[in-house]
């Protein structure tokens, strides 16, 4: 039987790269985004029967619309992917309540959301699940002017530990992955805030990052996806509330 995942922010990036990797493992891909013409657009590449649609994760309801929806569709829900995140870049003295409150309604409040909209589903169906998250470096090592950033996903490292613990009685697995310097348009944005922060050319602080990296090249989010494949395959069976490193060396924790 074909089995059916859910990737948020699938519409670019290392979302786009995970769909991409599970549509050829085989799985149907409900391609969920803000923008749901580039997730109606990766749906549509990939094939598989996959489908684009509208979500915004910060929103409790339209979470359990997201899986209602997919389960209406589709008939099951095997893997759930909360990849969608967004990034600031401030020093923390510098933050403004605004822009706290929404980096953590998305970041993390939207990772919630996900687990318990999934884990409903996962327990309806009695067989288990795979629950996977996306954490960060900056998940393990916090780092100067994305400190609140980092504190998000400092939570959803929590999160998947305590996740992990609760579901397992469930069997759903709970992972995450932390990715290093992926080249995507987040890390632009990173990039052209810190360059008008520091008043440096565009792209020299990327290169300084990519410099310290052990494997010498920026990451890719086929790099990002092949561990995602690996969590959402049966040969991870046995992990649960592990938030994995694939940064191509810069954090050995
Ligand atoms: N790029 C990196 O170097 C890097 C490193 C570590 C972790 N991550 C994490 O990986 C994930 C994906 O990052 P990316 O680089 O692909 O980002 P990106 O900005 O390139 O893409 C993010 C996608 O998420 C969607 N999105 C944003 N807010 C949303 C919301 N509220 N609801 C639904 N969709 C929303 C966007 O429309 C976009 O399609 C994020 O959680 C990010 O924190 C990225």
């Amino acid at each position: 039987m074909v089995k059916v995942a859910v990737v948020t922010g699938g519409g670019q990036g290392i979302g786009e790269g995970i769909v991409k990797q599970l549509a050829s493992d085989g799985f149907t891909v409900a391609v969920a985004d803000l923008n749901k013409d580039n997730a109606t657009k990766v749906a549509e590449e990939v094939g598989n029967e996959s489908k684009g649609y509208y979500v915004d994760i910060s929103n409790h309801d339209d979470m359990f619309k997201l899986v209602d929806d997919v389960v209406r569709d589709f008939g099951q829900l095997d893997v759930f992917v909360n990849n969608a995140g967004i990034a600031q870049i401030a020093a923390i003295v510098d933050a403004k309540p605004e822009e706290i409150t929404k980096i953590f309604n998305i970041n993390v409040n939207g990772t919630i959301y996900g687990i318990q909209a999934a884990a409903k589903q996962f327990k309806k169906q009695g067989k288990g699940g795979k629950i996977i998250n996306a954490c960060s470096i900056a998940g393990h090592q916090a780092v100067e002017l994305l400190g609140i950033y980092s504190a998000t996903k400092f939570a959803v490292r929590g999160i998947t530990q305590a996740a992990a613990k609760e579901l397992a009685k469930d069997k759903i697995t709970v992972n995450a992955y932390c990715p290093g310097i992926v080249l995507t348009p987040m890390w632009d944005q990173i990039d052209a805030a810190m360059a008008k922060i520091y008043d440096r050319p565009l792209g020299e602080t990327k290169q300084e990052y990519i410099d310290g990296i052990a494997l010498g090249r920026g990451e890719e989010p086929a790099d990002v996806a092949n561990l995602v494949s690996f969590l959402a395959d049966e040969k991870s069976n046995y992990i649960t509330g592990q938030s994995i490193l694939v940064d191509g060396g810069i954090n050995y924790v």
